[in-house]
């Protein structure tokens, strides 16, 4: 069994070898972190908590029984109801519907913990998985965006409407 979990220091090692092991497959369909992610990892892991405790993104890791990270389900600019959608899922577990599992649950979390009213989440046209994710999910298309040059699809997700 799978469980979200909010991040902490903790998870800074678990956390750091998952990007590692999984960065070349990341790197295939967003963009690189670069080397600078790599090198200063505990800087960075220490930044995201500072933020977390300032409430304007919540950040989660989903683990599997043996505490391996198997993905990270992120909001970020968390304002006015709203909170942008992150997520990613390692090598080894693709395929399954993880990160059809890992959104909804945090689809649940922001509606039910966090108070949130509204998803917004953008990927890139020719991310098919992230795109039939969103769509599994609830997410409904609203217009184009570009990230990092690449054009996207922007979505939204109503959190006061019954979840998929
Ligand atoms: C995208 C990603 C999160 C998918 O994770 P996953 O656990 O394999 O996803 P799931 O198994 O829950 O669902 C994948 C869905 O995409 C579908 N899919 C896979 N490749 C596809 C493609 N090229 N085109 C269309 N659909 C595709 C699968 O069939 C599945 O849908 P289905 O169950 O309805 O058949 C993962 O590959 C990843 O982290 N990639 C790199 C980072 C990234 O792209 N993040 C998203 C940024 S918004």
């Amino acid at each position: 069994m799978l469980r979200l979990e909010r991040l902490a220091e903790g998870h800074s090692a678990e956390l750091l070898r998952f990007e590692t092991e999984n960065r070349a497959f990341f790197a295939r369909s967003v963009r690189d972190r670069g080397d600078e992610y790599f090198a200063r990892f505990d800087e960075r892991h220490a930044a995201l908590l500072e933020e977390q405790r300032a409430g304007v993104c919540h950040f989660h890791v989903l683990v599997g029984e043996d505490g391996r990270v198997v993905g990270r389900f992120n909001l970020f600019d968390v304002a006015d109801g709203t909170a942008e959608l992150g997520f990613r899922v390692g090598e080894a577990s693709a395929g399954r519907g993880v990160a059809k599992q890992g959104v909804r649950l945090v689809i649940a979390l922001a509606r039910d913990s966090y108070g949130l009213e509204r998803l917004t989440a953008d990927a890139e046209v020719r991310n098919g998985a992230s795109r039939a994710v969103l769509r599994a999910t609830g997410f409904v298309e609203v217009g184009d965006a570009v990230r990092s040059g690449q054009p996207c699809i922007r979505h939204e997700l109503d959190l006061s409407a019954p979840l998929l």
